[in-house]
């Protein structure tokens, strides 16, 4: 893998460590409180950045973009913003609230603008 596609598979794996330490800590501690941030650090995470990454290493080219670049770091920050804030959140933190909200509008716009990159890519050929 090269270009944004290494850096989104990366990312993955760090929030797949992530996820797992959640999933783990609430299976051993039998509070499942933070089920919410689980799923979302698991999919909106792991899952989710590791199709990224495998779309741009279908396609190099546009992963050696500037596009695809400002993709994962949109992806990347918003990501972290909305993730650990929904930790702190359901953690009993509702001061984190602000930052969940922001951090998911800015999370749909990186989809947006993957969509953007995407589907005329797949449709050209
Ligand atoms: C060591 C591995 C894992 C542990 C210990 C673990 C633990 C847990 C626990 C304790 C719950 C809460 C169950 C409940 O209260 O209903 C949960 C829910 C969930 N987990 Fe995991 N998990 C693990 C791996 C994964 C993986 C690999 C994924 C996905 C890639 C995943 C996705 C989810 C989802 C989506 C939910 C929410 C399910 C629902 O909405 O009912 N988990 N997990
Ligand atoms: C902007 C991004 C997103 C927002 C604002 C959002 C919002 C929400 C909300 C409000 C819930 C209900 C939580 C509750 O039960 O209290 C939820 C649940 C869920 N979402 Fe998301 N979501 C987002 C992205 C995603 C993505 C990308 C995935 C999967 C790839 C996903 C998978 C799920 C799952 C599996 C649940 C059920 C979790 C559970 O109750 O255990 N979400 N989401």
């Amino acid at each position: 893998m090269k270009g944004q596609a290494r850096n989104f598979f990366t990312l993955a794996v760090l929030y797949f460590l992530f996820g797992i330490a959640v999933g783990l800590y609430m299976a051993i501690s039998g509070n499942h409180g933070q089920r919410v941030s689980h799923a979302h650090i698991m999919l909106a995470g792991w899952v989710t950045s590791a199709l990224f990454a495998f779309f741009y290493h279908l396609y190099p080219a546009i992963g050696a973009g500037a596009i695809a670049r400002v993709h994962f770091w949109l992806h990347a920050a918003s990501s972290v913003v909305m993730l650990v804030s929904l930790l702190l959140l359901y953690g009993g933190n509702p001061a984190f609230e602000p930052g969940a909200a922001g951090g998911s509008l800015v999370f749909g716009a990186s989809v947006l603008l993957f969509a953007f990159v995407a589907l005329p890519a797949i449709w050209k050929e």
